[in-house]
């Protein structure tokens, strides 16, 4: 079904006017027109336990009744206060505290002071200096874009980028980057190396920390780092004194298959402050999180003793009750395991369709990859059976996600994710709820193939 244009008075993030959501229940989505979506995506990896579920729904309405707001700087509230707990209570100790943000950018520049806050209280003024990595994701305000390196997104605003705190070294994408003569273990080597003499050439007593993303998802598209990475680069943390951030605002939170994505896809390394956002509040409300170390926590209590930094809407009692709801879901329905078995058989049937010996996809799917509930499937097109089709200057990924919405599909294209540059590359990102069923998964996987078929077929010249 063709989404035809209408007016509106919103300026959109997008060059077409996306259609408008009326309803939505599980993994479908009605719209306006009576197009009913399956949704692959949850939206941007949010909705984790799906649309509508009705503990989630009660326990908004009941907080609705009970007490929708109050500001941080005067009063506390239970659901905020249970939901912390339960946060650092789950976490085998790896997390003593937390701080509450609206969402996944927002944690991430509470992440930023927090960490300055941490030295700054612990008398190292000196530590100035943050280093996260090349095609990553940090958010969408000024500072986590400087903090993080993606070329199309920091564009416009290369000129007020902060280039002087921000140090980039390169991203741990080993499909693309590690050299062919490499194992594993020597691309690793190659990184802890080149993160070593980064913090060398900006005198290693100046650092801050290394900020990454545990699993890159919007940015490269579902990019797990190689095997030993995590625990090599803490190990360089460790020998100077900085911190350990990572960002799971989009990895984090059960989309791995456990709660935190460290724990299967970061060699286990806990690290010193996490954010995590959208599968907290899985879309039934906006709400992130700073999980916060005992060493953390420790610098601050012998010093102020508290976290400065606040918003208005911190700690928002619909927000944390609407999250508390969702993550007592994920455990009482034991869903991450349905993630994890869920996610293999995903691979299993994307593998089968898109790289199978009869699939016309099979010469341009380059990898398959991803964990639990996220998956990237990476096209390339510098083969030589590519040479019959034209794309007419179109992404490739872009005319795949075009059509599937079209079908009743909702999937999520990224492009510019194959080079430094953030010129060449198309991945698709699936990102199901943790309660997705195998008959939801097969449909999925069917209405994404026939897609990846069509735009194929359509432009074969
Ligand atoms: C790793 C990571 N950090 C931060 C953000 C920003 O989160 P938000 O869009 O909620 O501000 C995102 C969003 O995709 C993300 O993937």
């Amino acid at each position: 079904m063709a989404h035809t244009p209408r007016p509106t008075a919103i300026l959109h993030r997008t060059p077409w006017i996306p259609p408008i959501a009326v309803s939505a229940e599980g993994s479908y989505i009605e719209l306006e027109s009576g197009q009913k979506l399956l949704d692959a995506i949850g939206g941007a990896a949010v909705t984790c336990i799906g649309s509508a579920h009705p503990v989630v729904n009660k326990a908004l309405k009941d907080q609705i009744d009970r007490v929708s707001y109050v500001y941080n700087m005067q009063l506390s509230n239970e659901p905020a206060e249970e939901l912390a707990a339960l946060l650092t209570s789950s976490s085998n100790g790896a997390f003593e505290s937390v701080g509450f943000a609206s969402g996944g950018s927002e944690a991430m520049e509470g992440v930023i002071k927090l960490a300055r806050q941490y030295f700054h209280e612990t008398g190292q003024l000196q530590r100035t200096n943050f280093i996260a990595r090349q095609l990553s994701f940090h958010g969408n305000t000024v500072a986590t874009l400087s903090l993080a390196y993606h070329p199309a997104r920091r564009a416009p605003y290369a000129a007020i980028m902060d280039d002087e705190h921000f140090h980039h070294v390169s991203p741990a994408y080993a499909k693309r980057f590690k050299r062919p003569e490499e194992s594993e273990a020597d691309y690793v080597e190659r990184l802890r190396a080149e993160l070593e003499a980064k913090f060398v050439e900006l005198g290693p007593d100046t650092v801050i920390g290394f900020v990454a993303e545990t699993v890159v998802g919007a940015s490269t598209g579902v990019v797990p780092a190689p095997k030993g990475y995590f625990k090599a680069m803490k190990s360089v943390c460790e020998k100077y004194g900085a911190l350990f951030i990572l960002d799971e605002v989009m990895s984090g939170m059960g989309r791995m298959g456990t709660l935190h994505a460290w724990e299967s896809f970061g060699d286990g390394v806990a690290p010193d402050i996490q954010a995590v956002a959208k599968g907290l509040g899985g879309g039934y409300a906006s709400i992130g999180a700073v999980l916060m170390s005992k060493r953390i926590i420790d610098g601050l209590r012998g010093a102020s003793g508290l976290w400065k930094h606040g918003h208005t809407y911190q700690g928002n009692p619909l927000s944390c009750a609407a999250a508390l709801a969702v993550q007592k879901v994920i455990i009482s329905e034991n869903l991450l395991e349905n993630c994890r078995i869920q996610g293999a058989y995903l691979e299993k049937l994307l593998t089968a369709r898109l790289q199978g010996p009869n699939s016309p996809s099979a010469p341009f799917t380059f990898d398959i990859r991803g964990g639990g509930g996220f998956w990237g499937i990476e096209f390339d097109f510098d083969c030589p059976e590519a040479a019959s089709l034209d794309f007419k200057g179109q992404k490739f990924a872009m005319l795949v996600q075009a059509h599937a919405l079209e079908h009743g599909l909702v999937i999520m294209a990224m492009t510019g994710i194959a080079n430094l540059e953030g010129t060449k590359g198309d991945v698709i990102l699936l990102a199901p709820a943790y309660n997705i069923t195998a008959e939801q998964t097969e449909k999925i996987v069917e209405m994404f193939g026939n897609s990846v078929d069509a735009v194929l077929h359509a432009h074969n010249i």
